[in-house]
Parts: structure tokens; C-alpha cells; sequence
């Protein structure tokens, strides 16, 4: 009996079914969140195809743009899968025009940042109790040259498309970084990654983003080779116990030099727990010492 689980999310399409594919294919366990039950039941086909006879691929429908929905999925992911070793950040997306979610959070911090942060903080505790566990958080280098302000997290400020996806990005390697920082390795690790520019859906927005995607797509990577990066810091033996790494094409990568300012780490932090409707006393449990 096969007890590795992982847990992919936005494993419907893209870089995602390609990364879940080929956890499967190690032999895990494999949780697919999705927001669309249709589109989860043709990735599943698709996974099985390469799982190996032991595995099973389970779907898990959520929309990661709602804070009450991550936290219900949480919570099943808790009592049904406590084997989970491994959790993949993967969903992602792109706004043309300015949209908040249901929580009045910006869109593009909602589902990049304040997903993934969330879900992994709910796990954590299940994480922490297998040694080795692994969060990889698919990143982007749109995080590498943008500017994030304090104003920037509210819902609030002038709204610019890709600096905002850039912002949710540079601030979802904030918490990565900070995680790294407070949860010991051999417990759990937190590592990011650039997939490159690869041919998937989330450039089909409308306007002249869809429009640009189309004439570079004969450049962009497959979705397969997209998935290469985080598939192998999911999974790669001689990563155990490395944290707090963004890596591009399998090698650590330039991140943004922001995120050497302690005092913006500690208010994106702070703000992010906010957001999350997180409080301080729920803080990671002992020996922890949040920032600042
Ligand atoms: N493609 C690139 O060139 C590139 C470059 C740098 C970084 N990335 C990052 O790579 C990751 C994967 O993106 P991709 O390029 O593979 O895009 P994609 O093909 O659009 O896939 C995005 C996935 O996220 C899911 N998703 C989006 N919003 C969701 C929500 N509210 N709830 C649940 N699931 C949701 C999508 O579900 P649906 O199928 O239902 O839409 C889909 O499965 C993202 O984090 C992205 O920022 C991509």
C-alpha cells in the first residue's frame, strides 16, 4: 500500500496537470484541487494514465479565491488525506481589470498569494508531522522586478494588470521566504520556482495580453517543460532539507532585491495574516517566533 499523498492545486490545465502528472508518476497519492468538477474528472483521466497501479488520483473541488472555501478544503484535506507530504501551489491567474473577490480582497492577491499562503498554513501542522514534508509554490518572474508598497495589499490602489499579478507574486515570495525562516527543514521545507514562459491558458484574458501570448506562443515552453522546475523541487532527493530557494530551469535564481527589506517583510507578514483572517495568537505553534 502506496502511503505518499500530494496535493496539487490548479491541476485542471496548464503547468498544474503537467506537475500532477508527474508527482503520479512518482507514485504518490495524488489530490487535485480544482474549481470546476468537469474539468477535475478529464485531469484525473489524464493522471491516471500515468499513475502507477497503486495510486489513485482524488479530486477535491475549491475556489481559491474565496477564504471560506480554502478553509472547508483544509479541513477535508486534514481528515481524509493526513498523509500528505507534499503540497503544490500551483494555481494561478491573471486580471485584466480590476475585480475583487468575495472577501474585497484584489484578485490577483487573492488566488497567487493569499491562497497558497493560507492553504499551506492550514496544513502545516498535518505537514509537520512527516519529516521531509515539502511546500513548493509555483512563483513567477514577474515577482523579480516589481514594486510593492504597503498601500499595494489593500484593495484600494490603482490597478495596473501585470504589476498587480507581479505585486501578488513578490508578495507570496515574502511568505515563502518567511516560512523558510521560522519552520525548521528537516520538518518541512518552502521553496518557490519561475516555470519559465510557457504556452497555457492563462494568458487568454482578452485584449492585447491574449493578443501578445498569441504571437510569442511559437516560443513559449510546452506545459510539459514548464512543469520540469517544480517537479523536480517536489520530488528531487538531493533537495531534502533545502528551503527558502527560488529556483528557475533546476538552478537558484536572482529573486527581487525587496525582499531584503526586514520592515516591508514584516508589514506584508502582518497583512497577509490579515487578509487571511488569521491573528497572531494563531501563529504557528511553538517553537515558532513570528517576524520582527
Ligand atoms: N504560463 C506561464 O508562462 C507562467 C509563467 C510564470 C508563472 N506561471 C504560474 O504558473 C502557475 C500555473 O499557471 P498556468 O500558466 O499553468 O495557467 P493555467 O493554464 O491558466 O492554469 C491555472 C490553473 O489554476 C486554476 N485556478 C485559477 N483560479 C482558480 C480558483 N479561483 N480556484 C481554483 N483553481 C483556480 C485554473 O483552473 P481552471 O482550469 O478552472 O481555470 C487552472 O487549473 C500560476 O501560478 C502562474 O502564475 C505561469
Amino acid at each position: 500500500m502506496n502511503e505518499k499523498y500530494a496535493v496539487v492545486t490548479g491541476a485542471t490545465s496548464g503547468i498544474g496537470l503537467q506537475i500532477a502528472r508527474g508527482i503520479a508518476a512518482t507514485g504518490y497519492n495524488t489530490i487535485i484541487v480544482a474549481r470546476d468538477q468537469e474539468k477535475a474528472r478529464l485531469a484525473r483521466q489524464e493522471i491516471e494514465s500515468v499513475s502507477t497501479g497503486n495510486t489513485r488520483v482524488h479530486i477535491e473541488i475549491a475556489d481559491l479565491a474565496s477564504l471560506d472555501s480554502i478553509e472547508a478544503l483544509a479541513t477535508r484535506i486534514i481528515s481524509q488525506f493526513p498523509q500528505t507530504s507534499l503540497l503544490v501551489n500551483n494555481a494561478g491567474i491573471i486580471v485584466l481589470k480590476k475585480k475583487l473577490s468575495k472577501d474585497g480582497i484584489e484578485m490577483n492577491l487573492a488566488v497567487n498569494h493569499l491562497a497558497p499562503f493560507l492553504l499551506t498554513w492550514r496544513l502545516l501542522p498535518l505537514l509537520r508531522q512527516h519529516p521531509g514534508a515539502r511546500v513548493v509554490n509555483v512563483n513567477s518572474n514577474a515577482h523579480e522586478k516589481a514594486k510593492l508598497q504597503e498601500s499595494d495589499l489593500e484593495p484600494t490602489s490603482l490597478f495596473d494588470s501585470m504589476g498587480a499579478y507581479g505585486q501578488s507574486k513578490l508578495a507570496s515570495m515574502f511568505t515563502t521566504l518567511e516560512l523558510a525562516r521560522l519552520v525548521p527543514p528537516a520538518e518541512v521545507t518552502f521553496n518557490a520556482v519561475h516555470p519559465g514562459m510557457v504556452a497555457t491558458n492563462i494568458g487568454k484574458v482578452g485584449g492585447l495580453m491574449e493578443l501578445v501570448g498569441i504571437l510569442l506562443r511559437p516560443f513559449m515552453l510546452t506545459p510539459k517543460k514548464g512543469a520540469d522546475t517544480a517537479l523536480w523541487a517536489s520530488t528531487a532527493p538531493e533537495l531534502a532539507g533545502v528551503t527558502g530557494r527560488y529556483y528557475e530551469k533546476r538552478a537558484v535564481s536572482q529573486t527581487n532585491p525587496l525582499l531584503q527589506d526586514a520592515h516591508l517583510a514584516k508589514v506584508v507578514w502582518q497583512k497577509t495574516l490579515k487578509m487571511a483572517r488569521l491573528n497572531e495568537f494563531q501563529l504557528l505553534p511553538q517553537p515558532f517566533q513570528p517576524v520582527g
